[in-house]
């Protein structure tokens, strides 16, 4: 079980067409229907967006310009104004949506909270006021650093609420990590808790928060809010950390949602990329809301008798977009579960979805592999039947796991929506409408209304069906990133001049391969790149890189990805050591360790091989193609012959 390659999806001619009974009742009821709303967008793209956000949002004031497009700057809804948490709650209290479960939440070991959207909205605007009487004002920016608890989306929605841009940090990242994301963003304050339960331990929040901010590491922090959740000893700093469940008994449930510019900041999520720290990527408010609700909308087929679940983690752009705003936009109701599989609970993904009546369900390949592997005998004990809908995202699902989440969790009967997008396109990009495509395992099929994707080579020509290329956007849309926070020109750089702009004509750049078949679906063949895509999380080679060379026994290192059956990808780790050290398992541990420390347990490498030295070329260059051959045991590739020491290669496939 593997990652597709290019001989497995090309063999792939397996389509599945939506049943006539699911297509007569969803959004978007056939193939016509969508093509038709393909050609209005192509036709009138700011046209086709103006409705929808008339439909679909509320707005204090309507905007004076649809779209404002200053190459590679994007500005959607100039001049309206609105508020997020305004369209995820207050406006659901009107109607009999008030009392709606908006968010169930299925924690560990064993608590659930259901909150309803009144409820919700409650505890936002307490958060909200806590927020500002610590000070927090319009405009600024608070780090949110939480696991996998109501308060997550609470405090994401408090900070929307009035006007501060959040800026989420994974909870699995380290301190260290956690710093970097701090000081870029220049957060004022940081939502913590004092623990979390993942699988089945206690992970520590509230004391990596502290290691972070030592030393005055992060000098912007001024106060620390504490959620109680694990009930773990922690040292609370006077004046500066507060514990949520106290200043909330002291305000006001009333908070007014703040008028915001549909261009202000509504949050920064950092991503890895090729070089360099990660990137802020910066989304605003009124094209995100717009774009995360109509995308989740049609592609999910959203109504609002469903339970949705998404296993996301909201510290990442799918919990953002998918579990928390897309979701309550449409004012649906959205689950959260704090678990995960593990072998002291293998099925509790299905418990979960028969115990709520789970109707759409979300998840990533890395995981439908790891259900695989646990045997499908879990599924078949608990009745699924409510479900109608499977989703997947974060790399390409290999047709055998598509085929398997089609027989077992979907009994053939539910479509599965595999949705190709980026932190940086805020949303679903290209997506099967499940009422209206058919679908082939492995092919995310095809863009959404409004979206003008391609496959184009260097020099932005479209290619051949079927040959490969660079997946590129040629059109704004309202949910795409704005900027690289702090660095416009690193935007510009890094997404649209890979491949250079002709006549007027701008390319987004997603960094990924992919080609159309004849059908013109889209197969994406991964990153091109030096991104590795471990369990669907992106990892920089570069950031693992430099957390190895930061250890004093590392000289050199580079970093390549290799197949992994479950997690797609892994790290391996080449390490070159400075004199006096010996490269022994002991050592290796202990980097490995290094790593999990610097970054967080998903950067540990698989395996670290010590070499002597690495292949370079006579300029110096680490010719990682070769490195990725050898990591994964295949014959070496391609041409050696710019090598500068060609030994280097024989001693490296001997192994060490
Ligand atoms: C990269 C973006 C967006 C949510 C999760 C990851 C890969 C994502 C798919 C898919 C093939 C996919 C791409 C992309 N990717 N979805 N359905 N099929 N590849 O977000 O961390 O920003 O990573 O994930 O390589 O560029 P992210």
């Amino acid at each position: 079980m593997s990652q597709p390659t290019i001989e497995s999806i090309l063999e792939e001619k397996r389509l599945f067409a939506p049943s006539q009974e699911f297509a007569q009742q969803a959004h978007i009821k056939s193939q016509q229907e969508y093509q038709d709303l393909y050609e209005t967008a192509r036709a009138n793209p700011e046209q086709f967006w103006a409705n929808l956000a008339e439909q679909e949002l509320d707005w204090f004031e309507k905007w004076d310009q649809v779209l404002d497009w200053n190459p590679p700057f994007a500005k959607w809804f100039v001049g309206g104004k609105l508020n997020i948490s305004y369209n995820c709650l207050d406006r659901h209290l009107t109607s009999w949506r008030k009392n709606k479960a908006a968010l169930i939440w299925e924690g560990e070991p064993g608590d659930s909270r259901t909150y309803t959207y009144a409820q919700l909205h409650r505890e936002v605007c307490l958060m909200a006021n806590v927020l500002k009487q610590l000070g927090v004002e319009k405009g600024d920016r608070v780090g949110i650093y939480l696991p996998m608890i109501p308060e997550a989306a609470i405090a994401m929605l408090a900070c929307a609420r009035i006007g501060a841009a959040h800026s989420a940090v994974f909870g699995g990242f380290s301190a260290e990590a956690l710093k970097t994301r701090l000081v870029d963003a220049e957060a004022k304050l940081v939502i913590t808790a004092d623990g979390g339960f993942r699988k089945d331990k206690v992970v520590s929040l509230k004391p990596e928060v502290d290691k972070a901010l030592a030393d005055n590491g992060a000098p912007t922090v001024e106060n620390v809010l504490v959620v109680q959740r694990s009930e773990e000893k922690v040292h609370m700093e006077p004046g500066r950390d507060h514990w949520w469940h106290d200043l909330k008994a002291g305000v006001s449930a009333d908070c007014p949602p703040e008028p915001m510019d549909s261009e202000d900041l509504l949050f920064i999520l950092y991503t890895s990329g090729t070089t360099g720290k990660p990137k802020g990527v910066v989304h605003t408010t009124g094209g995100y809301n717009l774009y995360t609700h109509v995308t989740l909308k049609w592609a999910f087929d959203l109504k609002d008798t469903d339970v949705y679940w998404c296993t996301a983690d909201v510290g990442w752009i799918t919990g953002h977009s998918y579990i928390v705003y897309g979701p309550l936009s449409n004012g649906a109701t959205t689950v959260m579960y704090e678990g995960a599989p593990r072998p002291s609970n293998p099925g509790c993904i299905w418990d979960v979805i028969e115990k709520y009546g789970v109707t759409i369900f979300y998840t990533a390949p890395t995981a439908i592999r790891s259900f695989i592997k646990m045997g499908e005998h879990h599924p078949n004990a608990r009745d699924l039947s409510s479900l109608r809908i499977l989703g997947t995202v974060g790399e390409p699902i290999n047709p055998e796991a598509w085929m398997w989440y089609h027989r077992i969790i979907g009994q053939e009967k539910c479509p599965i929506v595999d949705t190709w997008w980026q932190t940086e396109t805020g949303g679903f990009m290209i997506t099967p409408l499940p009422g209206a495509t058919s679908t082939k395992p492995g092919s995310a099929t095809l863009p959404f209304p409004g979206i003008m994707a391609d496959v184009v080579d260097l020099d932005g020509n479209p290619v051949q069906p079927n040959e490969g290329g660079y997946l590129v956007v040629t059109y704004p849309w309202p949910g795409m990133m704005r900027t690289v926070y702090g660095d416009p020109v690193r935007f510009r750089r890094t997404y649209w001049e890979h491949i250079a702009p002709k006549d007027g004509q701008y390319f987004y750049f997603a960094g990924d391969g992919a080609r159309k078949d004849e059908d013109g679906y889209f197969w994406i063949m991964g990153r091109v790149d030096d991104v590795i895509n471990v369990a669907g999380h992106r990892l920089g080679t570069m950031e693992v890189e430099s957390a190895l060379v930061s250890h004093p026994a590392v000289a050199e290192a580079a970093v390549v990805g290799r197949q992994n059956e479950v997690k797609g990808e892994e790290v391996c780790a080449f390490v070159t050591l400075e004199k006096d050290y010996e490269g022994h398992e002991e050592l290796s541990n202990e980097l490995k360790q290094h790593v999990a420390n610097e970054i967080g347990a998903i950067a540990c490498p698989g395996e670290v091989r010590f070499t002597d030295a690495l292949p370079k070329t006579r300029s110096g260059k680490i010719m990682r193609r070769l490195l990725r051959n050898l990591a994964s045991g295949e014959e070496i590739a391609g041409d050696t012959s710019t090598l500068e020491d060609r030994s280097v290669l024989d001693k490296l496939r001997g192994g060490s």
